[in-house]
């Protein structure tokens, strides 16, 4: 089960963002992190692209997904709604050890090409699927649930409550939603590793297919990363003599967006 906000309305950004990322088959955004230099000390800035896996309480499962949570009796009803955009990651990959560092700092950018936009999201990483018992894993989802809505027409159906959501569901929900070769892919040896050194562990190795839902060592290092978007910075290059800006940020975290028209 988890809480919720029955009062906040959608961020005014949402839907124009949705509507343009949903012009792209299968989105990807660059993802940005800070990294401690370990020489250094000093703060250095890191980059990669990550599959947007839609807003956090709205996966849209495939349907082979949807089938196995159903025979399994772990799929959750559709309940919630929210701002927060989800991907996934290995718990090994350095980013998620960056989170930690830098108290979840993060910003994403699309360049979604068909409506000729760019969208950066900055905010505040917030990675579960750990043991529910972690504090960690804990923390993080008190804090994603408290930018959970409940749908406003939920269905009459009597397993629409939330005392049938769980956490567990929704995170087996975004393992379901990958093919048993990406599953698989959480089970390689540690990722950013040398090739030369060997894992010790025979279970980690490349190419392997994962069917179920509960593999011990896949499910281990999966994650799921939540980020609440606290600005967002829409540039609109449509008209190149008029580029348009806008800045759009939630800075008091109280849901009470501000608006700004920039100087492209
Ligand atoms: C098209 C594309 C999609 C990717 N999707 C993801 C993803 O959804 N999650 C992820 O953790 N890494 C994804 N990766 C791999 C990352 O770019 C990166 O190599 C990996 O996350 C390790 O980064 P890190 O150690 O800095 O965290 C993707 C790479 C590409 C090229």
């Amino acid at each position: 089960m988890a809480s919720s906000n029955p009062t906040a309305s959608p961020a005014p950004w949402k839907s124009l963002f949705l509507e343009h990322v949903s012009k792209q088959e299968d989105p990807y955004m660059a993802v940005a992190t800070v990294e401690r230099d370990p020489k250094s000390g000093s703060s250095i800035p890191r980059v990669r692209y990550c599959g947007f896996r839609g807003f956090f309480g709205e996966l849209k499962l495939h349907h082979s997904a949807e089938k196995q949570l159903k025979e399994e009796n772990e799929l959750n009803p559709s309940l919630y709604e929210s701002d927060l955009l989800a991907f996934t990651t290995d718990v090994r990959m350095q980013k998620v050890e960056q989170f930690g560092d830098f108290e979840g700092a993060i910003e994403v950018v699309f360049w979604v090409k068909e409506v000729m936009a760019q969208w950066r999201l900055r905010g505040k990483a917030f990675v579960i699927g750990d043991d529910a018992n972690k504090p960690a894993e804990r923390e993080s989802r008190s804090e994603i649930s408290k930018s959970l809505r409940r749908k406003p027409n939920p269905s009459d159906d009597s397993e629409a409550s939330a005392e049938n959501w769980t956490w567990e569901n929704e995170v087996t929900a975004y393992f379901a939603n990958h093919s048993p070769i990406m599953r698989g892919s959480f089970k390689n040896p540690a990722p950013g590793q040398p090739l030369s050194e060997e894992p010790t562990d025979p279970n980690l190795k490349l190419g392997q297919k994962v069917t179920g839902l509960h593999d011990a060592i896949a499910r281990a290092n999966f994650r799921v990363v939540v980020i609440r978007v606290e600005e967002v910075d829409r540039l609109d290059l449509t008209r190149t003599e008029r580029a348009v800006r806008w800045r759009i940020s939630d800075s008091n975290k109280t849901g009470q967006w501000e608006e700004v028209e920039l100087w492209p």
